[in-house]
């Protein structure tokens, strides 16, 4: 087991004894095994075992012919594909000058198979429920550690920041106050957070969707992968306030422009023979996907069309948000 934060035991924060391939709480005496140098301090989780295993890679390093790289460079700064990772890596520039101060100590809350961009500003802890997404995060980061995010096994102020992607939107709305209490304690004094929220909207889509409640429930909160504590941006950016979280940066995700996928995943399905615009949607998106150079400049027009038309849109509009925040 490789770590570098002390872990305790999440039920007592006693201190942690390694016997062989398993922890023992020297309080309470609770035991926690080891599973190929992961320690396990929850039961698999049936929805998300196995789910989200992909590792998502460090943005187009090893490119070497100019012309590509001039071109994947203009393609993050602009696309709606970087949207997200252009978010982070703003507010990881910031967290990397903090770092200077400290050894920076980083938890990837929900990590799935863990993000190689975070592994550039410091030594990143993650945490899921899957074993499966662990195994592969703990081949990227320094240690993958399966918990449940309402009750970590770390001492008060061990991180210098937290993220989470596409995560906080799957805690229902019954643990969602305990988990902010347990990234709040967990979080060091003048630490910082970055989040991408999945969440209810008002946009025009979502209206539509809501009009069949099965069709809703099983595309836009099921099969999607279990978005079963969607809120509206406004009351999801709101909670970091309650906590006392001041916000440095908060933005829309997507609005009304989407990736081909997205379309996809919602509405090629019995949604299409609801509505005709939806079921042209959902061709166009077809052909998009097919072709690669047509789906990079779709999403370089869907990233300019979206900066310009999210000016105009209520923040209550947007379908996910991005949430850049500060323990003071
Ligand atoms: C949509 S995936 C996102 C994974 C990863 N952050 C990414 O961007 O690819 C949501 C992840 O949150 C994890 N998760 C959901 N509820 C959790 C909880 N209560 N505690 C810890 N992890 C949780 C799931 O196991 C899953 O890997
Ligand atoms: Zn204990």
């Amino acid at each position: 087991m490789r770590s570098m934060v002390e872990l305790c035991c999440p039920h007592c924060r006693g201190r942690l004894a390694q016997e062989n391939n398993q922890l023992r709480c020297t309080a309470c005496n609770a035991i926690y095994p080891i599973v190929d140098g992961i320690p396990c301090f929850t039961a698999a989780d049936t929805w998300y075992e196995g789910r989200f295993t992909a590792t998502h890679p460090a943005v187009y390093r090893n490119i070497q012919n100019p012309i590509f790289k001039a071109f994947f460079k203009g393609f993050q700064v602009v696309s709606l594909t970087f949207r997200r990772d252009r978010f982070l890596i703003l507010a990881l520039r910031h967290g990397r000058r903090l770092a200077k101060k400290s050894g920076h100590v980083v938890l990837d809350l929900g990590c799935g198979g863990g993000n190689q961009l975070l592994t550039q500003i410091g030594s990143v802890v993650g945490v899921d429920l899957s074993l499966a997404s662990l195994k592969n995060a703990q081949k990227i980061y320094t240690a993958a550690i399966q918990c449940d995010a309402t009750c970590l096994p770390f001492p008060d102020e061990t991180f210098d920041m937290i993220v989470s992607f596409d995560v906080l939107g799957h805690i229902p709305a019954r643990e969602k106050e305990q988990v902010f209490r347990e990234m709040h304690r967990v979080l060091k004094k003048g630490g910082e957070m970055v989040h991408g929220i999945e969440t209810d909207s008002e946009n025009i889509f979502w209206r539509f969707g809501k009009r069949y409640p099965e069709l809703f429930q099983r595309y836009f909160v099921e099969e999607i992968g279990g978005h079963f504590g969607l809120e509206l941006p406004r009351r999801a950016l709101a909670r970091f306030v309650d906590y006392g979280f001041t916000v440095l940066k908060a933005q829309m995700h997507y609005t009304l422009i989407w990736e081909p996928a997205g379309y996809l995943i919602t509405f090629d399905n019995e949604y299409k023979s609801k509505s005709l615009v939806i079921r042209a949607l959902v061709g166009a998106s077809k052909v998009v996907n097919r072709f690669w150079l047509l789906k990079a400049a779709v999403s370089l027009l869907s990233g300019v069309a979206t900066d310009f038309l999210n000016r105009f849109l209520d923040f209550d509009q947007a379908t996910g948000i991005l949430v850049h925040v500060r323990k003071d």
